[in-house]
């Protein structure tokens, strides 16, 4: 019987390392938010091995960064590419992940016929609204009950508060909002809807949100949360801006994603500037080539976490937090605003090795 006993004491030992879990990303925050990365091509098609690991352990979340954008997935009227956009929700469901559906309106990656007649005139508000309902009832009806929310419209307000002057807002108005909130809930009543931008630390962008949102509210739209997209740099927003946005949205009764996250470790390169192609403006706007020393490393994971702590501080109002990617080696920042950046700015390196600043909250 002891001795039983003490060979049951010792696979019980063994069982206990063996099940010992490494900690994760997804259950440090597990009281806070979901943690979500956006997904490629390569790594919805399991080739990108590692990133998948790494995906699979660490994030409950899931978004794609490009195969359910307009062009991709409706290149042409009447034609649809479902193929890799089926995959990807695949993959969530097989991984048990919230699945994200990224984006039912945007002015950009817009196949250019959704605008256009076949005299190649702007169609009739009237023609773009039953393209758009068509857009958004297909995808959310084939997706139902599987995608947990949707971008129902990305990016339409620019810095001073105005709306972009895109085409949606050229033949719509700022109707072109309301409408697509309204065949989005037709199509899928059980899915949550959300608005998205970048720059929503600018008050004048914040504002206009604010008051957008109101107005759905007004309106009986459903509207459960708006997207801060976060992409950052070294130098832009500060924690203080960022924060007063998130109360802003938070106070109209709505949650807050962080959406898009990423902060880029290079030069803050001005948008409207000529850039130059001579070696020498090519070099200071690329200094880290082979590694990002410790210098700029120390300030790019001090700033990260005064973000990750605020995130936490209104884990309240904040349901999810994703990253514009898994590794460096994949991040889109890479090649913009400027091609051919060796850029640092995402959890983990190029390696899949996860950056310093986390390993503070993995351990608590
Ligand atoms: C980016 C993708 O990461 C790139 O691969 C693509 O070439 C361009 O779009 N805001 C958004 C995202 O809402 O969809 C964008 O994604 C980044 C900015």
């Amino acid at each position: 019987m002891k001795r039983f006993l003490l060979a049951a004491a010792v696979v019980a030992a063994a069982a206990c390392t063996t099940t010992k879990q490494e900690p994760t990303l997804k259950d440090a925050f597990k009281e806070n938010f979901t943690i979500g990365a956006a997904i490629n091509e390569w790594q919805i098609r399991g080739l990108d091995t590692l990133g998948v690991q790494t995906l699979t352990k660490h994030f409950n979340s899931i978004v794609a960064e490009n195969c359910m954008k307009h062009e991709e997935i409706h290149p042409a009227e009447g034609v649809w590419n479902f193929e890799l956009a089926d995959k990807f929700v695949e993959f969530g469901v097989h991984n048990n992940m919230e699945i994200i559906g990224h984006c039912l309106v945007w002015h950009s990656q817009t196949a250019p016929w959704y605008f256009f007649d076949d005299k190649g005139q702007l169609v009739t508000p009237e023609v773009l609204k039953a393209r758009i309902k068509d857009h958004i009832t297909t995808i959310m009806t084939r997706y139902k009950g599987k995608i947990h929310g949707y971008d129902v419209v990305n990016e339409a307000i620019v810095e001073d508060g105005s709306y972009r002057k895109s085409l949606f807002y050229q033949i719509l108005g700022e109707e072109f909002i309301p409408f697509a909130f309204e065949c989005a809930r037709e199509a899928d009543p059980d899915a949550e809807l959300y608005l998205n931008d970048y720059g929503m630390n600018v008050p004048g962008r914040r504002d206009t949100y604010v008051k957008i949102i109101k107005d759905l509210q007004a309106r009986g739209l459903r509207i459960d949360a708006i997207g801060m997209q976060g992409h950052m740099g070294m130098d832009y927003p500060t924690v203080e801006e960022f924060e007063e946005s998130l109360l802003a949205f938070a106070g109209t009764g709505i949650k807050v994603m962080i959406t898009e996250w990423d902060m880029s470790a290079l030069p803050t390169v001005n948008m409207g500037a000529n850039v130059a192609d001579t070696e020498e403006y090519q070099a200071k706007l690329n200094p880290y080539p082979d590694g990002l020393p410790e210098e700029p490393a120390a300030i790019w994971n001090g700033r990260m976490k005064d973000f990750m702590d605020l995130f936490i501080k209104h884990s309240d109002k904040v349901q999810r937090v994703t990253a514009w990617g898994i590794s460096d080696r994949d991040s889109w920042k890479n090649n913009w605003p400027v091609r051919g950046r060796t850029e640092y700015p995402l959890l983990f390196d190029r390696d899949y090795e996860m950056k310093p600043f986390l390993n503070e909250y993995l351990t608590k």
